[in-house]
This record gives C-alpha cells, sequence and structure tokens, in this order.
C-alpha cells in the first residue's frame, strides 16, 4: 500500500470509478457522497485491509455492517468495492503485484467478507 501511495497518489477517484462501473446500484446508494465523505469511507477500507491482525476490527465491523444496512448496503457489494481496491493497486503496482502480494490480499479479502456475513447474519 505504500508503494501504491508512493506510486500512484491518492488512488480514491480510480476505485470508486471502477466500482461504480462494476455495480451501478452501489453507484446511485452513493451519489450523495462527495469526495471527502468518498475520501473517508476509503480510508476504513485501506485500514481495514492493511491493519494485521484483528483488534477491535469485530466490533468495528459490527458497526458499519450494521449502519450500511440501513443505507441500503448489500452482502455483494462489500466483495465488488473490495475486489475495485485491489484491481486498482494490482493495475497501479504493474509488475511490482507479484503472486505474493496477490496471495495475501485475497486471503485479507476473503477474511474480512467472512467476518461481515457473520454479522449480517
Ligand atoms: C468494509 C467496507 C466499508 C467500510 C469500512 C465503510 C465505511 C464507511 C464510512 C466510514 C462512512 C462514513 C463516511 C463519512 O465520514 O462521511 C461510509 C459511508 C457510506 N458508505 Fe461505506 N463503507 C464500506 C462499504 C460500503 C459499501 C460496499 C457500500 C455500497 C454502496 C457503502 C456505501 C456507503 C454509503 C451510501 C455511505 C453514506 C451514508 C450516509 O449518507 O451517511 N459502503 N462508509
Amino acid at each position: 500500500m505504500e508503494q501504491v501511495a508512493e506510486q500512484a497518489g491518492d488512488i480514491t477517484g480510480e476505485v470508486f470509478q471502477h466500482f461504480f462501473v462494476q455495480c451501478r446500484t452501489s453507484h446511485a446508494l452513493m451519489d450523495h457522497m462527495d469526495k471527502y465523505m468518498l475520501g473517508r469511507m476509503l480510508d476504513q477500507v485501506l485500514l481495514l485491509l492493511m491493519e494485521p491482525g484483528d483488534a477491535e476490527l469485530e466490533s468495528y465491523l459490527n458497526f458499519e455492517t450494521k449502519a450500511h444496512a440501513t443505507y441500503g448496503v448489500e452482502q455483494h457489494m462489500y466483495e465488488t468495492l473490495m475486489n475495485s481496491v485491489r484491481d486498482v493497486v494490482r493495475n497501479d503496482l504493474n509488475g511490482d503485484y507479484d503472486a505474493e502480494i496477490s496471495a495475501a490480499f485475497d486471503e485479507r479479502i476473503e477474511y474480512l467478507l467472512q467476518k461481515i456475513d457473520t454479522v449480517a447474519d
């Protein structure tokens, strides 16, 4: 992620552009959000993806998943959003996105989605 920040700068615009192409319903849900709200949301998503361990993770995910359900956010949108972050990072890192980074990213996404699913049940 540090490397992405160095090479690509702020990826917020790119990530949401990609996300909205993949999911038009999410685009409609987020239509009222300005770049600051989008930036704050992506900061949290990046923290979840990067922070090692899971201190306070469950209570945070519990809180956000419940709040997001009231906005009309559905489970499948989390996967699309996280995959959008991954795709943008992969694209921006070019050849530096190696098998190790790829495996770590996919594993972390899988882990977070499982936690989100558990909260939603
Ligand atoms: C784990 C993944 C996610 C995290 C950590 C997260 C986090 C956040 C945060 C922190 C905010 C508040 C931004 C602010 O300060 O104004 C926010 C707002 C919002 N998020 Fe997410 N988000 C996630 C996934 C999603 C997904 C998948 C969608 C799908 C469309 C979504 C839709 C929204 C919407 C519509 C709002 C605005 C709610 C309002 O009007 O107050 N989020 N999110």
